[in-house]
């Protein structure tokens, strides 16, 4: 199935509020990240504003010969010295899960942020429970780096997060 990201606009937002808000995305979704109308037109705005420092996505399928909306992931500035980007806020609207769209995906948007925007290391974290976006994340290059033990209140529970990272050696051997 052919994919494309791209960035995500204010004519979008109706489609982030409902994808974060589902019930297969939302328990998944760190607790901190904004999924009301307001926030996340916010970040949407702030993406197109500064584009070096945050990225709201969306992640398209060709389709009767256009392109459908069928997720999303985001990214921020974690640190502007070492070039570092954080991942997250990724999610595949249940209609088109199953078809391995997420790891195109985020082999589109590796590249995007290492070679279009320099960045050196790309960071995320999942939390242990969520075994589907662990085997995601491994399946697409990134590495295994360690666990945050205990780090997150989520569900009425301290849970532990995987943590994972690309450089941009791995890209360039
Ligand atoms: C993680 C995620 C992005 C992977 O999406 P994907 O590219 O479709 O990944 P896959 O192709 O491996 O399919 C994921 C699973 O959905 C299953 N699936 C297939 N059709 C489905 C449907 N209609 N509804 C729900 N699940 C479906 C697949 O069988 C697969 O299960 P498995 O991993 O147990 O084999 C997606 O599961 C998702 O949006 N999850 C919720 C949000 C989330 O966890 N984000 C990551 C935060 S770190």
């Amino acid at each position: 199935m052919n994919v494309r990201i791209r960035r995500a606009g204010e004519g979008d937002v109706d489609f982030l509020v409902s994808l974060l808000n589902e019930d297969s995305v939302e328990p998944f979704m760190a607790a901190s990240r904004a999924r009301d109308r307001e926030g996340v037109l916010e970040a949407v705005q702030a993406s197109e504003a500064s584009p070096d420092e945050s990225g709201v996505f969306v992640i398209e399928v060709e389709e009767d010969g256009g392109w459908a909306r069928a997720g999303t992931m985001a990214f921020s500035l974690a640190n502007r010295r070492n070039r570092i980007a954080s991942l997250g806020g990724l999610a595949i609207h249940p209609d088109y899960r199953g078809q391995k769209l997420a790891d195109q995906a985020a082999r589109l948007f590796q590249r995007h942020l290492i070679f279009d925007l320099d960045f050196h290391r790309l960071q995320l974290e999942c939390y242990a429970f969520n075994e589907r976006a662990i085997r995601h994340a491994e399946r697409s290059g990134f590495v295994r780096e360690g666990v945050k033990r205990k780090a997150y209140q989520r569900h009425g529970e301290w849970v532990d997060a995987i943590m994972f990272a690309l450089i941009r050696e791995d890209l360039e051997p």
